[in-house]
């Protein structure tokens, strides 16, 4: 969040009511981005961590309860074992330069996937990035590593299934609302807004349940290019499309440019 403005948006009454509560994007276009200028992937996936910080930064200016990012999936442990160490490397370093950071902001930090597999000392890294910024209050950033949609049902359909096999639940008392009780993110509302970079229109097994509702926001954009302006256009979009009424990216882009 270093460099860059942090002060809050003011939006109109009528925007803010209507702007997503949650963001998920899908960031995909780095190893492409990388190679068009000649560049090896993990090139794509550190400037990739500059779109982040931007994507965050500006998120939490606009207001928004959550933004929930997906950095690794449950399938990427197939690519070449050096990018995939490469990207851990990355992430171990990331928590280390940036927790600080959001903590000084008040932003909460969440891992969402299967942590299991994660060496040690990521795995640490996670415990206390979670633990400084759990009693923040601000907007919610969860990254989704080794996540994958359909682990998310699988594991909260085992916890249900252990619930009704020692007699604490009556399969027939199971309702959506208590599923989602047993996802991930449970606390969190359900996403609004589906970003996906690179031109790519696919969901990817991503937030299969929590996005039932989302609208889906496709972008030729590879994700180490997208910025605030990038962002502002999909909510933008988002807020058209959902009211039918509704601001112009104009209007946005002039109240952040007063800030
Ligand atoms: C998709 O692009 C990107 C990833 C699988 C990794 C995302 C990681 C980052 C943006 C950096 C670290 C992020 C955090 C939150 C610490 P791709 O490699 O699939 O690109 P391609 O489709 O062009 O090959």
């Amino acid at each position: 969040m270093q460099n860059q403005n942090s002060s809050p948006i003011a939006l109109s009454e009528q925007i803010a009511d209507q702007l997503p509560q949650h963001i998920a994007i899908i960031m995909d276009g780095n190893g492409r981005w990388a190679k068009a200028q000649g560049k090896p992937r993990v090139f794509g996936h550190k400037n990739g961590v500059t779109a982040v910080r931007k994507a965050i930064s500006t998120s939490a200016r606009l207001g928004i309860k959550a933004v929930t990012l997906f950095a690794f999936s449950s399938e990427n442990w197939r690519r070449p074992e050096e990018e995939v160490g490469l990207l851990m490397e990355l992430f171990i370093s990331v928590l280390s330069t940036e927790v600080k950071k959001l903590h000084k902001n008040n932003l909460r930090l969440r891992i969402i996937g299967d942590k299991s597999r994660f060496s040690e000392r990521l795995q640490q890294k996670i415990e206390h990035a979670e633990k400084l910024t759990e009693t923040n209050t601000g907007m919610v950033i969860n990254i989704a590593a080794n996540y994958g949609g359909k682990w998310d049902i699988l594991e909260a359909t085992k916890s249900i299934a252990r619930k009704v096999a020692n007699g604490e639940l009556d399969a027939d008392a199971l309702t959506e609302e208590l599923m989602t009780d047993h996802l991930t993110m449970a606390d969190l509302p359900e996403v609004d807004l589906m970003i996906r970079t690179s031109g790519e229109c696919r969901i990817s097994n991503f937030m299969l349940w929590q996005m039932a509702y989302a609208e889906l926001y496709f972008t030729p954009e590879f994700w180490p290019d997208f910025n605030e302006e990038s962002l502002i256009e999909a909510v933008t979009w988002f807020v058209n499309r959902e009211r039918r009424f509704g601001c112009t990216g104009e209007q946005i882009k002039t109240l952040m440019e007063s800030q």
